[in-house]
């Protein structure tokens, strides 16, 4: 999925920092992104152009290329995830042209790179990459050979470029600028005081300043160190320009109209200290724990956006929640609440199955998208097919001014503040608690809770900080200890009924994404049906119950894994019968406050997140940065 960063402060200004050690720090905020190579081009106080790359993990790579080294006063960075051409050194970012004075790094697909590479060879360029970004430097020269300026090539080489992109450039002809564009890929400009920034994410920056404006598709631009200049490029949508064409009838072609950032400028309210791991070993440890805060301001700030998309919803007979990852379980969590609490037909779908289900929806259904990012491809598209249908979209994200919330007509914001491990913690409990207050305000405006039933309901919902923050302090040691047996498994099954089956999903997404433990959920009635060939002794079952009704359900499965000689693990609400049983039947038994099953999620998902974090851990895993995964997936 891949991080950029740029930045540029004027040839005078020198900073307490070397250039090279302030893009290898912005970039370590962007690993999440990705992680196979790392790279950055600067321009030096002499008027160079160094590009230093290398595959591996920032750190290393910093130490072996003499990132720390290195100064200037303009740069752009990049850490890397593949898609095309794998990990190396000749495909880490930027790349250049063949005459060493551009260098461009990308984030996401050329899709018509192969065409454009054909046509670039045929007029004598040469390439060192198997990238489909590397076409992008050769295309600014090449319309530069035809007399273009360095900012008109540029935005001549974006406007042939077909897929996903969010781009910098710097090109010695025009050395005080950072040239940028942005179709579907996130981007970012951060204004501050004697330099500005352009990145993936918030936090590269966020360090330096905290005035944003979050870049659209379509738009192209530059910052220098005291000005943002952006444009909206008519021709320039992906897809709109034939590489066929002669460039010069694309050059001919090429139109721009500027954008008025005047209300763009956004201050947002992270802290640096947010993105920083503040004493933890690890982002996932210190997110995990930071839950009872990011509940407590969500709750605290999603109240009238709750409302309005309540009222929107009063007239909606079917609700389809979607989501990605993380974002699928507590869009699963999202529609039970719709149906169980609010009285509305409403499924779950995965974002990039929502195609097969369009079919059938219209005016009169609601979707709602459920994305930390705001940014996931697969969402996105979901959003926009459901609302050329007329289909009402409201979002649930945890990023101001994404491209999933401004493409919806109603949108929630979580407030989590920065998530930076890859396996999503804190964003999934503060997505569960907003749908859980969504269903709630549904149901008062539908008539389906009375006033009274409602600020009992919400009242439950306001005290989960403090149930989380107690089961994190009564439960870490105990997850710990069954952390050391989990290392040695192979497999393991999560078993549940109702909320407990999101909730065993996700527990075994965590224990599979960090842990590298090949882990499956099942509603535990269909265990019957096959997943039990697979149960031999000592083998792993986890069962999560929220409630006595969905525990009195899965005490047979509980008692056939046992006859199996399983190895059960069993949550399940502290009500003394329930605790009685389990302790009888389950290896090991992690009594949780028992409450209403809609509001329990939050609390009930902190015993899976630790036993898969410390498992990760002893298995010598690094959890914040698993193999092959990347936080914010723009490619489909
Ligand atoms: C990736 C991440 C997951 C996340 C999913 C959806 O797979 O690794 O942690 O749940 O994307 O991301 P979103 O930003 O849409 O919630």
């Amino acid at each position: 999925m891949c991080g950029i960063i740029g930045v540029v402060a004027s040839a005078e200004f020198k900073r307490e920092r070397r250039l090279g050690t302030l893009i290898k720090q912005a970039l370590k905020h962007l690993e999440y992104r990705g992680y196979d190579s790392v790279g950055f081009a600067i321009i030096t106080y002499d008027g160079r152009l160094v590009v230093r790359k290398s595959r591996g993990m920032i750190d290393a790579v910093s130490v072996k290329l003499g990132f720390d080294e290195l100064d200037g006063y303009i740069g752009i960075g990049h850490t890397r995830w593949a898609t095309h051409g794998p990990p190396s050194d000749s495909n880490a970012h930027p790349h250049i042209d063949c005459r060493g004075r551009v260098a461009v790094v990308h984030n996401g697909i050329i899709e018509n790179y192969m065409e454009l590479k054909n046509y670039l060879m045929e007029r004598g360029h040469s390439f060192s990459s198997e990238t489909d970004s590397e076409v992008i430097p050769h295309l600014i020269e090449e319309f530069k050979k035809l007399g273009a300026s360095p900012y008109d090539a540029f935005k001549a080489a974006v406007s042939v470029l077909k897929g996903a992109y969010a781009l910098a450039a710097i090109d010695l002809d025009s050395p005080d600028r950072i040239f940028f564009a942005r179709s579907t890929s996130p981007l970012v400009v951060g204004i501050g005081s004697s330099e500005n920034y352009v990145a993936s994410d918030i936090p590269a920056f966020l360090e330096y300043t905290r005035n944003v404006v979050v870049l659209r598709d379509g738009e192209v631009g530059y910052i220098t160190s005291d000005e943002v200049h952006v444009e909206k490029l008519i021709c320039g949508r992906a897809g709109h320009s034939e590489v066929s064409s002669e460039l010069q009838v694309v050059l001919n072609a090429l139109e721009a109209v500027p954008v008025d950032l005047r209300n763009r400028v956004r201050e947002i309210d992270w802290t640096p200290e947010m993105a920083m791991r503040g004493g933890y070993p690890h982002f996932m440890l210190k997110e995990i724990h930071e839950q009872p805060q990011a509940v407590s301001s969500t709750l605290a700030g999603v109240a009238s956006e709750v409302r309005q998309v309540a009222e929107h919803l009063k007239g909606v007979e079917r609700v389809i929640v979607v989501g990605a990852g993380t974002s699928y379980h507590a869009s699963y969590i999202g529609a039970l609440l719709l149906s169980n609490v609010a009285g509305v037909w409403s499924i779950p779908i995965i974002s990039s199955e929502m195609r097969w289900y369009l079919r059938s929806l219209g005016e009169g259904d609601a979707v709602i998208a459920v994305s930390q990012s705001g940014e996931t491809i697969d969402t996105l598209l979901a959003v926009r097919e459901a609302k050329k249908l007329g289909v009402l979209t409201v979002s649930l994200s945890n990023v101001v001014d994404s491209a999933i919330p401004r493409e919806s007509d109603l949108v929630i914001y979580t407030r989590a503040g920065p998530e930076i491990g890859v396996a999503a913690t804190k964003t999934f409990t503060t997505q569960v608690v907003a749908l859980a207050y969504l269903a709630a305000e549904l149901a008062r405006v539908k008539g389906f809770m009375n006033s009274g039933e409602f600020t009992k309901y919400v009242a439950e919902l306001r005290r989960l900080p403090e149930i989380i923050a107690g089961v994190i302090a009564q439960y870490e040691a105990k997850a710990r200890r069954i952390a050391k047996n989990m290392v040695n498994k192979k497999s393991a099954f999560y078993l549940g009924r109702g909320y407990g089956l999101p909730i065993s999903m996700e527990g075994a997404l965590k224990l599979k994404e960090i842990a590298y433990i090949h882990a499956e959920a099942y509603p535990a009635g269909e265990s019957k049906h096959g997943p039990i060939a697979l149960v031999e002794e000592d083998f792993p079952v986890i069962f999560t119950a929220l409630s006595d009704e969905e525990y009195g359900l899965i005490k047979s499965n509980i008692e056939e894994m046992r006859a199996r000689y399983a190895w059960v693990i069993a949550v399940v609400p502290k009500i003394n019968n329930v605790v009685g049983e389990v302790l009888k039947l389950a290896s090991e038994c992690i009594p949780l406050p028992p409450l209403n099953p809609a509001v329990a999620p939050a609390a009930y998902i902190i015993p899976h997140q630790l036993i898969a974090y410390y498992t990760a851990v002893f298995k010598g895993h690094d959890p914040d940065k698993p193999r092959n995964l990347a936080k914010t997936v723009t490619v489909y």
